[in-house]
């Protein structure tokens, strides 16, 4: 691994523009495009909301662990909850699938971070927690 950050908050869902914020600046040593950052923003922020919204119900104690590494060009970026976890990961992965339908979640959010990001992996445990691996490998800027 050529380098990494790791930082923690609460989970707000004020904090969710900050993490998406801090893994986009994490990611500019990579020299990205501005398609490549809009794409892990984006990821990132779906991953940072379910935490928010599913993980916890509404203690605003409770910490969400944003961890991104570079390894060459490749970006990996892993959001972790320690709260209530999902019991069916297929389940949950399926496009239009939504536990909250009251809450007007479309149930796209897990379809969306791998329509942008090359690999996606939940590691998930009822009462444990949930931990989201991302991966992107950014390729180089045409002549650069
Ligand atoms: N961190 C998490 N902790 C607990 N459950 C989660 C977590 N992330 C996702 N889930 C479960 O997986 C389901 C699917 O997540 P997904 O992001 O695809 O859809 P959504 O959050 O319900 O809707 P949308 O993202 O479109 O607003 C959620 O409804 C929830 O039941
Ligand atoms: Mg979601």
């Amino acid at each position: 691994m050529d380098n990494y950050m790791e930082l923690s908050f609460p989970s707000l869902s004020v904090n969710e523009g900050f993490a998406r914020t801090a893994a986009a600046a994490f990611a500019a040593q990579l020299d990205p495009t501005i398609d490549q950052l809009s794409d892990l923003r984006t990821a990132v922020s779906e991953a940072v909301t379910n935490a928010i919204i599913h993980a916890y119900g509404s203690d605003p104690a409770a910490l969400i662990t944003l961890r991104c590494e570079r390894e060459g060009r490749k970006i990996r970026i892993m959001v972790k909850d320690t709260g209530c976890g999902i019991a069916d990961i297929e389940l949950a992965r399926r496009p239009f699938y939504t536990s909250k339908p009251e809450l007007e979640r479309s149930g796209m959010g897990f379809a969306v971070m791998e329509a942008f990001m090359d690999r996606v992996e939940i590691d998930s445990a009822p009462g444990e927690g949930t931990t989201v691996v991302m991966e992107k490998e950014l390729e180089g800027r045409r002549g650069g």
